[in-house]
C-alpha cells in the first residue's frame, strides 16, 4: 500500500515537473550565423522551438489511443524556414503582430512611418520583422528565453525595443510569457503564430475540428483586413463559437466578413480581464480526441483559417494546402495604434510590457 501510495506521489510530481531541456545547432542563417533548436520534454509532451523568429517548430502529443503527432505547421530544416517568408510558421511576429493600416501611426503628435509589406499596410512588423531575426537563446528552468533588441527606428518603430520570450513546458501546458521595455514612446504587440492542425500537420483539413472562442464580439475588417473600428456581436452570426462549433460548417456561408477574409481571419474581443489569464479558445479534434485550451491575459484573439495557404510549401507529412492549419493569435486588437477607441498598446520608457499566454493539451 504505502509502495503504490509512494509511487502515485512520484507520477505526480514528475507529470507536474519542469520538463527536460536540451539544445542543439539547427543549422546555420544564409548570413552563417548558427540557429540553435531547443527541445522540451514532459512525460507526455515534446516541443521544439529555435532561435530564428523564436519560433515554435513542434509540438508533438498524443492522441485518444497514445498515438504521438507533430500538431504544428512546420518544416524539419532550417533552410525551408528561411526560404518561406509569407506564412510565418510559429513565429513571434513584431514589433506589432497583425496590421498598422498604411504604415503610419501618430504618437505624441509626431507620425512615424512603417516598413510597408502588404499592399499599403505593414503586416506583423514590416519586411524584416522579428520573424526574420535570430534571436539569442538561454535555458532556463523548464524552458527557454529568446531576446531580441530592435533598434530605435528598426521598421520605422521609435525607441529601442528589448524583447523577451519565454516558452516553458510543465505537465501537458506550454506557458508562453512575452515582456519587453523601450527607451522612447512606442507601440508593441506580441504573440505567437502556430498553425495547429490536431489531426496532426500536414494531414489535411482544420474544417472538421470544433472552435469555442471565450467572446460575443469581434472586430469587422475592410478589404485589406483592417479593423473598421466596430466592435460587433457575434449572435446570430457565422462568427459566433460561443459554443463549440465545428470550423467549417458556416467558413463558406453568404457573409461580408468572410469573404473579405477567405474564410476566418479576423479578432475576436474576449471577454476575460485584461492583464490576467483568461480562457480565449478551446479546439477539439473529433478525429484524433485531441483538445487545445487556450488562456491569455490579451484582450483579444486573432482566428485564422489558413486561408493564404496554397500548397507551396510542404512538411515531412504533407503538404500544407488551403485552409490546413488554424492560428489563435491572441494580442491588442489589428492597428489599435490608430484605433483610441481600442485597448492601448503603447509602450513608455519605465513600464514593462507583459503578456501571457498558455495552451493547455488533452484528449477526449
Ligand atoms: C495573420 C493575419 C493573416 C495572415 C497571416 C499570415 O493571421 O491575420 O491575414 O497574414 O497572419 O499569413
Amino acid at each position: 500500500m504505502k509502495i503504490w501510495s509512494l509511487l502515485l506521489f512520484i507520477m505526480t510530481t514528475l507529470a507536474a515537473a519542469h520538463a527536460a531541456v536540451s539544445h542543439a545547432e539547427f543549422g546555420k542563417l544564409p548570413d552563417g550565423s548558427p540557429v540553435t533548436i531547443y527541445t522540451l520534454k514532459s512525460p507526455k509532451i515534446e516541443m521544439r522551438v529555435m532561435t530564428f523568429g523564436a519560433r515554435v517548430v513542434s509540438i508533438t502529443t498524443p492522441d485518444r489511443n497514445g498515438k504521438k503527432a507533430n500538431i504544428v505547421l512546420g518544416y524539419d530544416k532550417l533552410e525551408d524556414y528561411v526560404k518561406d517568408n509569407k506564412t510565418y510558421f510559429g513565429v513571434v511576429p513584431g514589433r506589432y503582430a497583425n496590421r498598422i493600416a498604411n504604415g503610419k501611426f501618430t504618437l505624441d503628435g509626431k507620425e512615424y512611418h512603417l516598413s510597408v509589406n502588404e499592399g499599403t499596410n505593414t503586416l506583423h512588423g514590416g519586411k524584416e520583422g522579428f520573424d526574420r531575426r535570430n534571436w539569442i537563446g538561454k535555458e532556463v528552468p523548464g524552458g527557454v528565453e529568446f531576446t531580441l533588441v530592435s533598434p530605435d527606428g528598426d521598421q520605422g518603430f521609435p525607441g529601442k525595443l528589448t524583447a523577451h520570450v519565454r516558452y516553458t513546458l510543465q505537465g501537458d501546458a506550454v506557458t508562453i510569457h512575452y515582456s519587453a521595455t523601450t527607451d522612447k514612446p512606442t507601440v508593441v504587440n506580441l504573440t505567437n503564430h502556430a498553425y495547429f492542425n490536431l489531426s496532426g500537420a500536414g494531414s489535411g483539413s482544420i474544417l472538421n475540428e470544433k472552435l469555442t472562442i471565450y467572446a460575443d464580439k469581434f472586430t469587422p475588417v475592410n478589404s485589406s483586413l483592417i479593423p473598421t473600428g466596430e466592435i460587433k456581436s457575434v449572435a446570430g452570426t457565422p462568427f459566433d463559437f460561443t459554443r463549440p462549433e465545428t470550423i467549417g460548417a458556416r467558413i463558406n456561408a453568404n457573409d461580408e466578413q468572410l469573404k473579405l477574409a477567405h474564410g476566418y481571419d479576423q479578432n475576436w474581443v474576449l471577454h476575460g480581464k485584461m492583464g490576467t489569464l483568461h480562457p480565449a479558445a478551446r479546439v477539439y479534434d473529433p478525429a484524433s480526441g485531441r483538445v487545445l485550451q487556450e488562456e491569455t491575459t490579451e484582450p483579444g484573439v486573432q482566428f485564422y483559417t489558413g486561408n493564404f495557404l496554397d500548397g507551396t510549401f510542404s512538411g515531412p507529412n504533407g503538404r500544407y494546402d488551403f485552409r490546413t492549419g488554424l492560428c489563435l493569435e491572441t494580442q491588442h486588437f489589428p492597428d489599435s495604434p490608430n484605433h483610441p477607441s481600442f485597448p492601448s498598446s503603447e509602450l513608455r520608457p519605465g513600464q514593462t510590457y507583459s503578456s501571457e499566454t498558455r495552451w493547455s493539451f488533452a484528449v477526449e
